[in-house]
């Protein structure tokens, strides 16, 4: 048996904008997801998985035509003669901006690679493989995607990313002590949001307010970057507030949300969406910052919401022992 770990995912700053080529800050968290991988006897795939199958599906039909061109063809084999069993324990949120999808991409992925080249660790060149792929299902299943939540499933850490451009590691040392706070599952995919800004786009809805929005988040990314490598709270909280004032503006916060975030800075803290939102009903996680975080785990307790701290910058993908 094969078992894969990938991580889910927190945008610090940048998303929405990343789509159009800004960039953002993003960090994989230590809330993972496993797959796990067994082969058959009857040339069936079984998939036993909280998320929808189609994805893991797709994900075994890029990964055999991908492997098809590097004229590998084990994994081709093993379909046919054997089949597989894919199970998917996860911890990340669904529908919660923590890229749950992207990460059962990864991980599916990396596992059919590391099954069909009977590796026990991935190379740098398997990573860039699995990147692609996950990718490609990405894009099958949300169409338009920056490709943000698959690169830190896949490789770990601090990210600054821009779409179709080499990502830069960051370093940041201690991090303040974030508190997220989940709104709860949004209504819409990461698709329908992307899509949802898109078409206003294109029907030239706002079109100038929502360009001036993303520029003035692409400010605020960099901002935040410099605000936590120097430690600068007031500089934290600040590229923070600007930077959900302006998805606000884009129109992806949900209302529920949005009255949360607005008790948060009455408090003296700043929040955000991270992710890709949510305007039916919820939003998903909240990313919060207060110079005292027991005041954000109060307010969530006082809403009965999930609160939780959470490790930043943690490992990409990897094949468990
Ligand atoms: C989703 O995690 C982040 C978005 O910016 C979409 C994307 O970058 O593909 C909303």
């Amino acid at each position: 048996m094969i078992s894969v770990s990938a991580p889910g995912k927190i945008i610090l700053a940048g998303e929405h904008a990343v789509v159009y080529g800004k960039p953002a800050l993003v960090a994989a968290v230590d809330k993972r997801l496993t797959v796990r991988i067994k082969t058959r006897k009857n040339g069936e795939i079984k998939i036993f998985s909280r998320q929808p199958s189609s994805q893991i599906k797709e994900a075994v039909r890029k990964t055999e035509e991908n492997l098809a061109l590097l004229r590998s063809d084990r994994l081709s084999k093993i379909l046919k003669s054997r089949g597989l069993a894919i199970e998917v324990v996860s911890e990340i949120p669904v529908q919660a901006g923590m890229g749950s999808s992207a990460a059962v991409a990864v991980a599916t992925v990396g596992g059919l690679l590391a099954l069909s080249k009977k590796i026990k660790r991935f190379s740098d060149e398997d990573k860039e493989l699995i990147n692609k792929v996950a990718y490609q299902v990405e894009k099958k299943i949300h169409q338009n995607p920056s490709g943000i939540d698959n690169t830190i499933s896949t490789f770990g850490g601090f990210l600054w990313f821009k779409k179709g451009k080499p990502f830069k590691r960051i370093k940041l040392g201690s991090l303040p002590r974030f508190v997220f706070v989940n709104t709860g599952k949004a209504e819409e995919t990461t698709g329908e949001m992307v899509r949802y800004l898109k078409n206003k786009i294109e029907n030239r809805k706002n079109t100038k307010q929502i360009l001036r929005s993303f520029a003035r988040i692409e400010r605020q990314t960099k901002n935040l970057l410099l605000g936590l490598k120097d430690k600068n709270k007031r500089k934290i909280i600040k590229a923070i507030k600007e930077c959900e004032e302006n998805l606000e503006m884009l129109g992806v916060v949900g209302e529920f949300a949005k009255k949360l975030i607005r008790e948060v800075e009455r408090i003296g803290g700043g929040a955000k969406i991270c992710g890709a939102g949510g305007i039916k009903d919820r939003s998903g996680i909240l990313l919060c910052y207060h110079q005292k975080p027991e005041k954000i785990f109060a307010l969530a307790k006082s809403l009965n919401l999930e609160a939780f701290e959470a490790k930043l910058g943690e490992e990409g993908v990897y094949i468990k022992a």
